[in-house]
C-alpha cells in the first residue's frame, strides 16, 4: 500500500524547493553482488539495491503534460502523454518519456493520461554503473503510477521500465537493473534467475557493502556491451548447430564447454567460459551467504572479477587497481567490479565493524597505485522503488 507509506525526512525539503508537491517518490540504485554479464544470456545475478538513490515529488497538473527537472542534473524536459517521440529534449528525458511511452502501451483502463510535475534529485552517482538510468525509470513509474491512481503489478513495471530502456532510448541491455530496483528488499540480496523471472531474497545478515567509484569513464561500454552480447549469441548459435535442443547458455555446464572448445573460436570460447563459469558461481555465493562461509564468498569474487579481466575482458586498469587495493585493507571479505564493466565501480563486502579503516586504505591504495581519488560509498541496503502521499488523504 504504497499511498500508507510516511514521507522520508528529504521530501519535505524537495517539495518546498519544487513549490508544493503532492507525492514522493524513490527509486533505488543496485549494485550487483555476483552475476555478470549473465542476465541478456537467462543466467542467474545477485544484485541489492542500494540506499543510493533517485527521489521525488510530484506534482499533479490537471492536464495531459508532464513536466519534469532534475536538480541534480541541472535539467528539464517537458512533453505529452501520448506524444513523447516528438521533440528532442535532454539525454535523461528519454528515459523518463519511454517509461510513459511503455505505460501507455497495453490499451485499456490502465493507461497513464493525468500529467504531472516532477521534481528529481539524487544521491546516487550517474553513470558510474550504479544504474541509475533504471532508478530514473522507477521514480517516473512510481510518479505515473501516483497521479494516475493505476496499479500496475511489479512484473509489469519491470517489463515497462525495460522496455523503455531497450526500445525506447535503445539500449540493449537484460533485465537485472529494472528487476532490482523494483523488488529489492531491505536486508537482502536478490537471487534472479532471469531465464524462467523467478526470484529468491537471500538475507545478508551483518555483512557491509563498500562500493567504490573509480572516476574513470566508461570509455566505449555502450558498443563493448553490444559486441560482448552478440559473441554470446554467436557462441550459442555455433553450439547449437550441433545439438538443435540448446536454447539457452544455461543448458551448458563446464564440462560440455570443454569438450566442444573445437567448434567454437578461441575468443567465443572464453567468453562462453565467463558466463557459464559465473552462473555457477552465483549458486555457489548464494549457498555462502546462506551459510554465511566468507571464504567462500571471497574466493567466488576474485575468480568472477579474474574471469571478467581475463575471459570476458571487461576490466580496466582502474577497476583492477582498486580490486588489488581491496585485497590489501583490512575487512574485506570479497571485491570484484560490477556492473558492466569498462570503468565505473567495484563492490566490496566487508566486515561491518572494519568499514571505516577498510575504506580509508582502499582510497589511499588506490590513490598509489592509479595516481586517481576514489569516491567510497560505504551502502546500505533498500527496498525497491516506492510512492506514497504528501498532504490530503
Ligand atoms: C549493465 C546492464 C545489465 C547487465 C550488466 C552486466 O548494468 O544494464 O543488464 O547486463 O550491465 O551484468
Amino acid at each position: 500500500m504504497p499511498d500508507r507509506v510516511s514521507p522520508p525526512t528529504w521530501a519535505a525539503d524537495l517539495a518546498e524547493k519544487a513549490g508544493g508537491a503532492d507525492f514522493w517518490v524513490r527509486a533505488p540504485g543496485r549494485v550487483n553482488l555476483i552475476g555478470e554479464h549473465t542476465d541478456y544470456t537467462g543466467g542467474l545475478v545477485l544484485p541489492v539495491a542500494l540506499d543510493l538513490e533517485i527521489r521525488g515529488v510530484v506534482r499533479v497538473r490537471g492536464d495531459a503534460m508532464v513536466r519534469v527537472r532534475s536538480l541534480s542534473l541541472d535539467s528539464a524536459d517537458e512533453f505529452g502523454i501520448g506524444s513523447e517521440d516528438e521533440g528532442r529534449g535532454p539525454e535523461f528525458g528519454r528515459y523518463v518519456r519511454g517509461v510513459l511511452a511503455a505505460l501507455a502501451r497495453p490499451p485499456g483502463p490502465d493507461r497513464p493520461r493525468d500529467g504531472f510535475d516532477l521534481t528529481l534529485d539524487s544521491t546516487l552517482p550517474v553513470a558510474a554503473g550504479l544504474s541509475s538510468s533504471a532508478a530514473l525509470e522507477g521514480a517516473t513509474a512510481m510518479a505515473a503510477t501516483a497521479v494516475n491512481g493505476i496499479d500496475p503489478s511489479p512484473e509489469q513495471l519491470v517489463a515497462a521500465c525495460h522496455w523503455a530502456e531497450n526500445e525506447f532510448v535503445g539500449l540493449a541491455c537484460g533485465v537485472m537493473d529494472q528487476s532490482i530496483c523494483i523488488h529489492g528488499q531491505p536486508g537482502h540480496a536478490m537471487l534472479l534467475d532471469c531465464g524462467d523471472g523467478t526470484r529468491r531474497h537471500i538475507p545478508l545478515g551483518d555483512l557491509a557493502i563498500v562500493v567504490a567509484d573509480t572516476g574513470s569513464e566508461r570509455r566505449l561500454s555502450a558498443s563493448a556491451y553490444n559486441e560482448r552480447r552478440s559473441q554470446c549469441e554467436q557462441g550459442l548459435a555455433r553450439l547449437a548447430q550441433k545439438s538443435p535442443d540448446l536454447e539457452s547458455l544455461r543448458q551448458v555446464d563446464l564440462a560440455m564447454l570443454e569438450h566442444r572448445c573445437a567448434e567454437l573460436s578461441p575468443l567465443i570460447y572464453r567468453r562462453l567460459r565467463h558466463v557459464v563459469g559465473e552462473n555457477r558461481r552465483v549458486e555457489v555465493m548464494t549457498e555462502a551467504l546462506a551459510g554465511g562461509e566468507r571464504s567462500v564468498m571471497g574466493e567466488a569474487m576474485a575468480a568472477s572479477h579474474r574471469s571478467l579481466r581475463d575471459d570476458f575482458e571487461v576490466s580496466s586498469a582502474e577497476l583492477d587497481a582498486m580490486v588489488e587495493s581491496a585485497h590489501d585493507a583490512p575487512g574485506l571479505i570479497g571485491s570484484r567490479l560490477t556492473g558492466a564493466g569498462f570503468g565505473g565501480c567495484t563492490v566490496s563486502l566487508v566486515e561491518p565493524d572494519r568499514t571505516a579503516e577498510f575504506s580509508a586504505a582502499l582510497a589511499e591504495g588506490y590513490r598509489r597505485r592509479s595516481g586517481r581519488e576514489a569516491r567510497v560509498y560505504a551502502c546500505r541496503s533498500a527496498g525497491g522503488a516506492a510512492w506514497g502521499r504528501l498532504r490530503g488523504d
